[in-house]
């Protein structure tokens, strides 16, 4: 793997597990990212909790209090003497210091004007989209070649632009949209939708039942009949909704999804594209090993794809810093290549398996390299020339596998999207934590 690294130019400064690298430089963008970042990660560290408890059906409520458990996070009502002791990472430290002080369930004063300015804005959004799409009168409904694609929580801008005139109507985060043909914003695409007029709660949930086992509620976060729906959902055949331990394969039974259009009109579709409700795959998480939480978006990727790359297997891991996606491939087994303008966190450039280069991942020219089994990157870039980057890789044939990370600024760059849509074999997804980004995946036939 040193050749890699001359490849870069960088071979003085690379770093390995056995050998010490100098200080991290940390590279401008990182530094003016950093307040941001750890907004952001606030955010989504609270945010499993905050959907479970727009979400969860009482069985579900019991699963997750497992999950917090185990992952040594402390639940209300827990004195904190108890909660385990948390490792290293600055992350833990910062959840550590209000628990110390028996404050866990009190928000910083920062987060909670945050939380009710995306309340508000929330609910802002959707009185523009009831007034643009005004409801349907039932006749106007549409009943063929139509699907219902599903918008990531806070992303239904960037989806409208991406269906463009294939937008029926909106109603919360459903989009009725012509075709069948999923968006790679949507989160979930219900493919076979009907209308189906019910007479009762008991009777909605017999109607699921004859068309098949397995159905999920999409409970709309404003409005709509939710507590029909909760009663809907309750009579029918349990599915397991336990946050996943990452191994552990996607759940490989159609799940269908089902709302209240009308207190008597259900829009009801047995076939989705994803086999997790409303599209949003939970994991139990590892809150001491990985820096971060990026390291979900891989641990997705596997899950979805069924493919994780195997031990021994060679990986680039562009903008890899602090670390979480080399970590996930050093916990893997792979041989791990991992390049950024900063450094990794100690314990991930210490894995077995892991170099880490200092440099800027546009340097590594790919017909230097030779052939590499994967080639990660999430670095923060433009996505045009992340593209420009990705077709030089494929276009050298040095990489059988890319999974990598679009960042869009506040203009979504849907050109670019539909150009790394069409190289033959990818695809892109929103995943569940995903922001303001895409992921793209193309993996070896
Ligand atoms: C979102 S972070 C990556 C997180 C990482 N995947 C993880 O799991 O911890 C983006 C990284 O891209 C890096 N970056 C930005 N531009 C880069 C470039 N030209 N070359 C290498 N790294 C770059 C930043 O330094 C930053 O560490």
């Amino acid at each position: 793997m040193l050749g890699l690294g001359r490849a870069l130019g960088y071979a003085g400064r690379m770093s390995t597990h056995s050998r010490s690298f100098p200080a991290p430089r940390r590279g401008a963008v990182h530094e003016e990212q950093a307040p941001q970042e750890a907004d952001r990660e606030e955010e989504k560290r609270s945010a499993p909790r905050r959907r479970g408890g727009d979400k969860a059906s009482p069985e579900q409520g019991a699963d997750r209090q497992g999950p917090s458990r185990r992952s040594g996070r402390r639940v209300s009502g827990e004195p904190a003497a108890q909660a385990p002791a948390r490792a290293r990472t600055g992350r833990s430290r910062k959840t550590e210091q209000p628990e110390a002080a028996g404050e866990a369930h009190v928000l910083p004063r920062w987060r909670q004007e945050r939380r009710e300015q995306r309340r508000e804005a929330r609910q802002q959004e959707q009185v523009h989209l009831a007034r643009r799409w005004p409801d349907l009168p039932r006749s106007a409904l549409p009943r063929e070649d139509f699907s219902v694609q599903v918008a990531a929580r806070d992303y239904m801008q960037p989806l409208l632009e991406e269906l463009g005139d294939r937008v029926i109507t909106v109603r919360g985060r459903l989009v009725l949209a012509r075709g069948t043909e999923p968006a790679a914003w949507a989160q979930n695409v219900w493919t076979e939708p009907r209308w189906i007029p019910i007479t009762s709660i008991g009777n909605g949930a017999r109607q699921l039942s004859a068309l098949q086992r397995n159905w999920r509620a999409h409970i709309p976060t404003i409005g709509g009949h939710v507590r029909r729906l909760r009663l809907m959902q309750e009579q029918l055949p349990y599915v397991a909704a336990r946050p996943l331990h990452f191994g552990t394969p996607a759940p490989s039974a159609p799940l269908g999804a089902f709302t209240l259009w009308e207190k008597d009109l259900m829009l009801a579709s047995p076939r989705t594209t994803s086999p997790f409700a409303d599209g949003e795959v939970q994991f139990v998480e590892n809150r001491e090993d990985p820096p971060g939480r990026a390291y979900l978006k891989l641990w997705e990727v596997f899950t979805l794809t069924g493919r994780t790359p195997a031990p021994g297997e060679l990986c680039i891991d562009l903008g890899a810093a602090p670390g979480g996606w080399t970590w996930v491939l050093g916990r893997l087994g792979c041989r791990v290549f991992s390049v950024d303008k900063a450094g990794l966190a100690p314990q991930v450039a210490a894995m077995p398996g892991v170099n880490h280069c200092l440099g800027s991942g546009f340097g590594l020219e790919p017909r230097h390299v030779g052939q590499v089994d994967w080639l990660f990157s999430d670095m923060i870039c433009y996505p045009d020339r992340l593209l420009e980057t990705v077709r030089e890789w494929l276009a050298a044939d040095a990489c059988r596998n890319v999974v990598c990370t679009l960042k869009f600024q506040a203009r979504t760059d849907h050109e670019t999207a539909r150009a790394f849509a069409a190289i033959p074999g990818g695809r892109l997804l929103h995943l569940s934590c995903n922001k303001h980004e895409l992921t793209f995946v193309k993996l070896a036939g």
